[in-house]
């Protein structure tokens, strides 16, 4: 099992969720952040400090945004497990699926 971070999270980036991750497993890519599924110890520290709510345990994400799990899933095919987020800095590109959404959140 993992967290999981959902669209809310898109274009606003707080980054609150990070500093609260005991191993470091969320990893920055251009519009939004992902946690590692394998690297996260389902601590759920990060979940509560996000001000837009954007992370939920993996059986508890909310049913319109259940495709986030592939999304941070699948972000990390080609990266493999870093073993930490804070040497890659912020990664320079997003899962398809966030590539495609309009721009988010923009009051
Ligand atoms: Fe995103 Fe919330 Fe973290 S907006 S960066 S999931 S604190
Ligand atoms: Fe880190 Fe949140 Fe998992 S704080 S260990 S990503 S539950």
């Amino acid at each position: 099992m993992t967290y999981v971070i959902a669209q809310p999270c898109v274009d606003i980036k707080d980054r609150a969720c990070v500093d609260e991750c005991p191993v470091d497993c969320i990893y920055e890519g251009k519009r939004m952040l992902y946690i590692h599924p394998d690297e996260c110890v389902d601590c759920g520290a990060c979940e509560p400090v996000c001000p837009v709510e954007a992370i939920f345990y993996e059986d508890d994400t909310p049913p319109e945004w259940k495709d986030y799990y592939d999304a941070n899933v699948n972000f990390f095919d080609d990266l493999g497990s870093p073993g930490g987020a804070a040497k890659l800095g912020v990664i320079d590109k997003d899962h398809p699926m966030i590539d495609a959404l309009p721009p988010q959140n923009q009051e």
